[in-house]
């Protein structure tokens, strides 16, 4: 199938609205403990701007999950590839994600991070599409509401391509 890609939002949005979420988990985190765990493979190009931008001494760690979800299952399915080395008990917990779709992912691993005993877990995505919310899930911080359009870029992909781009772009289908 043919495709081009639209940018929806440029480099310069994104980058300004990185260092405004940045500064804003700085004043709420200074004198606590913080670890920011990104979720793989998508939050890497966020998460290492991000924290670049946030004066405090943080850790960070990485969790790879896959979730089967679809539009006949409920719950969908959340499989654990990759789970965090650093003990986060107690801990202050930021979960860094590319982009919140249905929600569900988020959902479960909210829930383990609740299991483990941590002293808090707060959520800071990219994006967020919340017409394709499925489940109810609380997120702390936002870069950008989007319309429900599927988006590469900034970490995001497209069949593991165009993670590598520096803005957000829409992937428009045609015809032929
Ligand atoms: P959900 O919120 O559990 O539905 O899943 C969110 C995950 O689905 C994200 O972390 C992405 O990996 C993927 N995803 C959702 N929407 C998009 C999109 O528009 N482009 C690329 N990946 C997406
Ligand atoms: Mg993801």
């Amino acid at each position: 199938m043919n495709y081009r890609i639209e940018t929806l939002i440029s480099r310069a949005e994104v980058e300004k609205r990185i260092k405004e979420l940045a500064k804003k988990i700085e004043s709420e985190y200074k004198n606590k403990d913080l670890i920011c765990v990104g979720l793989l493979k998508g939050s890497v190009m966020f998460l290492s701007d991000l924290i670049k931008e946030i004066d405090l001494p943080l850790q960070i760690d990485f969790m790879n999950v896959s979730s089967y979800g679809d539009e006949t299952t409920t719950s969908g399915n959340v499989k654990i590839l990759k789970d965090t080395d650093l003990d986060v008990n107690g801990k202050n917990v930021l979960i860094i994600e590319d982009i919140i779709d249905t929600g569900i992912t988020l959902e479960y691993v909210l829930a383990m991070f609740r299991a483990k005993g941590v002293s808090s877990v707060k959520v800071c995505t990219l994006l967020s599409k919340p017409e394709r919310r499925k489940v109810k899930v609380f997120v702390d911080y936002i870069g950008f509401e989007i319309p429900d359009k599927f988006v590469v870029g900034y970490g995001l992909d497209y069949t593991q391509k165009y993670r590598n781009l520096p803005y957000i772009g829409a992937v428009v289908f045609e015809e032929n």
